[in-house]
């Protein structure tokens, strides 16, 4: 979102509607639509985008299993994505679903001038499919029993005729566009993983199927009806046949300055795929790709089968759907992976937002009341308060880029050292010694500033909290717009004189974990399935293949910061996803030589967090009096490699 730019686009994935919303789709959401409330008040012309992905075999097949037709059964969980969406206060402009009948002939139009550009050809495709993760594989990227490296299901073999988009020709212009636009792919971390991943080279991609029916149909003009389009072409299409490409283009202008929110899982699909369709329709580029991590619970993937799914609904009826906002942008730095707890939430919720901003406006209240009918008048404010003035300018002068840098917690982390300006300088000057002195003029300028340092914060937290900063703003007669914005940071003081109303408190305190602990579904091993651990020492050649090593590559190494120790690594494994490791080899690896290199993993440990980063494997090194080696392949392996 450059700053002077006056349309802005700013996207959602569409969701599959295999599955009700989770806290997943909630955050993916929940950001975006901070950014288009913050766009909003900049007074930028903003679309914003949501909607649901209904093709595809995985529909297809859940729909039968619930034994419904599949329009039927997609027109229900898309209507449970509207619904959650509309109580959730989200501002989209558009709710898209890839059933539409616009959709559909934007899409074919898009086939329509790839093929004729020469980008499409038909051949034959050999190959595995996972149908949950809609996505090909090749036996060797595989896991044991021909599973998906992503999911770990069983994968199907498919041998159909398919139709490939020229995806190996676009190789030079990718890695081109990464390397000419610094934010095209954010977090950074990302970006480079995605330009590693182009550089082992890129496959031409199958883009039709003809073993099911659920998609959509290739143009007229190719006369080939039994193929339906690959369900990641669809889908990636809606975010221009969404502004009328195809049909009515009235609102393709917002193309030129789009950011796509996705979470990591499917940056591949967005950063590498969707770049070249759009290269070979002469498109723009989008300007931002950013990627969040995953929300886990206890460091764990959220399922079904294990019962630990976060109900989005369930936590914003239990805690304020606001301060689930908040909390969800404040407590996990943008990118990487977060661990959902009631605790965590209650501590945010009684901490920032009770004692700091609640308790603040409380105090303004009360002050007021007690000095001055509840009128507040900032005429004084600079005489007495320039110092605390100045250091709220320097604080807030460079916080808008951390919104266009997708670093939400930090633009919070910001807000609230305001926060704590004004706090502080309750402590300090102690307007109530001031009143007792008779020095009434120093009392209500303090009282002043801490109300204009609250608006100033009020206005800026909106495209989170909108709701509680209007009540906030209402008991303090200003309003929440684009002049008030722009006013908040040329103007030391944002508010005249005004009586402030008495409002009840914001953020009632909470003592204990609202939502019930729920039983998991799968069942607890039974006593004597339980591993016996033998006495000797001794393990059976089971025991030792419960171990999963494999062969990794490194692709980017640094230092953990205030750590002697460790080295933040992410390694291939031939997965959809590189895993970040933290390794203790600092002493022994220069980052930079690591880079390249193979090591042996073990792959399926229980994922940990080390100072505070998620680490998703360890890697086997020998430690004697001379130093540390990683064991490494005699001769390079393709990553993933099994071990053993
Ligand atoms: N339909 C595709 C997207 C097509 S966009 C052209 C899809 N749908 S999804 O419903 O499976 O996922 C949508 C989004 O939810 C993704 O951004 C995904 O990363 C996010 N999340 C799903 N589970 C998640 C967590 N547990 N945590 C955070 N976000 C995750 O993929």
């Amino acid at each position: 979102m450059p700053k002077t730019c006056e349309k802005v686009y700013i996207t959602t994935p569409i969701y599959y509607v295999n599955d009700v919303p989770h806290i997943g789709h909630a955050y993916t959401t929940i950001i975006a639509d901070t950014l288009a409330r913050y766009s909003r008040l900049k007074g930028h012309d903003t679309f914003f985008l949501t909607g649901t992905d209904e093709h595809g075999q995985k529909i297809e097949e859940a729909a039968k299993k619930r034994g419904k037709s599949t329009q039927a059964y997609a027109d229900e969980i898309s209507g449970k994505f509207h619904t959650l969406w509309d109580n959730f206060d989200i501002s989209y402009d558009k709710f898209i679903r890839t059933t539409d009948e616009e959709h559909k002939k934007g899409v074919q139009k898009a086939f329509e001038v790839m093929y004729q550009k020469g980008d499409i050809y038909k051949d034959a495709y050999e190959g595995f499919y996972c149908v949950s993760c809609e996505t090909f594989f090749t036996q060797t990227q595989l896991l044991e029993d021909e599973c998906c490296p992503d999911c770990g299901r069983q994968t199907s073999l498919v041998k159909e005729e398919s139709y490939f988009f020229r995806l190996s020709n676009y190789e030079d212009k990718l890695l081109d566009w990464y390397a000419n636009n610094e934010n095209c792919v954010l977090p950074k971390g990302k970006k480079n993983e995605v330009i590693n991943f182009v550089k082992q080279g890129l496959h031409d991609l199958s883009i039709t199927r003809t073993s099911f029916d659920w998609g959509v149909k290739l143009p007229k003009s190719l006369n080939d009806p039994k193929h339906v389009m690959y369900v990641w072409l669809d889908a990636l299409m809606n975010y221009i046949t969404a502004l009328g490409y195809g049909n009515d283009a009235k609102n393709m202008a917002y193309w030129n300055n789009c950011t796509h929110l996705v979470g990591k899982d499917i940056l591949r699909f967005h950063a590498i795929y969707w770049p070249a369709f759009l290269m070979s329709l002469d498109l723009p580029m989008p300007k931002h790709i950013a990627a969040h991590g995953w929300w886990t619970r206890n460091g764990e993937k959220m399922s079904k089968s294990k019962g630990n799914v976060v109900n989005p609904k369930e936590v914003a009826d239990a805690y304020g759907l606001e301060n689930f906002r908040y909390f969800m942008l404040r407590e996990v730095p943008f990118g990487q992976d977060g661990d959902f707890s009631q605790k965590a939430l209650i501590d945010r919720i009684n901490s920032d937002l009770g004692n700091d901003l609640g308790n603040l406006m409380n105090r303004i209240i009360g002050m007021s009341s007690k000095y001055s009918n509840l009128v507040i008048d900032s005429t004084h404010v600079p005489t007495y308060h320039d110092k605390e003035l100045k250091e709220a300018e320097q604080i807030l002068e460079n916080i808008e880029s951390y919104i266009y840098e997708m670093q939400p917690n930090r633009y919070l982390e910001t807000l609230w050292k305001v926060l704590t300006i004004a706090n502080q300088s309750i402590a300090t000057h102690e307007p109530w010694v001031k009143m007792k002195e008779g020095k009434t003029e120093e009392a209500m300028a303090l009282v002043a500033l801490v109300a204009n340092l609250l608006a100033k914060v009020t206005i800026l937290l909106s495209p989170v909290m909108p709701k509680t900063c209007d009540k906030i703003a209402a008991a303090m007669h200003f309003k929440i717009d684009t002049p008030h914005y722009q006013k908040l940071y040329h103007d030391k003081v944002l508010l005249e004189t005004f009586t402030i109303e008495k409002l009840p408190a914001l953020f009632p305190r909470i003592e204990e974990e609202v939502i019930p602990a729920k039983e998991p579904v799968e069942p607890a091993p039974k006593k004597e399935e339980k591993k016996k651990v033998s006495t000797d020492g001794i393990i059976t050649i089971d025991q030792f293949f419960e171990t999963k090593l494999k062969i990794g590559t490194i692709l980017s190494a640094q230092e953990v910061k205030k750590s002697d120790r460790l080295l933040q690594l992410t390694v291939d494994l031939a997965e959809e996803e590189p895993r970040q490791i933290i390794a203790g080899i600092k002493e022994y690896y220069a980052p930079a030589d690591l880079i390249g290199t193979q090591v042996c993993v073990v792959s399926n440990l229980k994922p940990a967090k080390i100072m505070g980063l998620l680490s998703q494997g360890m890697l086997l090194a020998a430690k004697d009096k001379d130093g540390l080696s990683l064991m490494r392949p005699e001769a390079p392996k393709r990553s993933g490699t099994p071990v053993g």
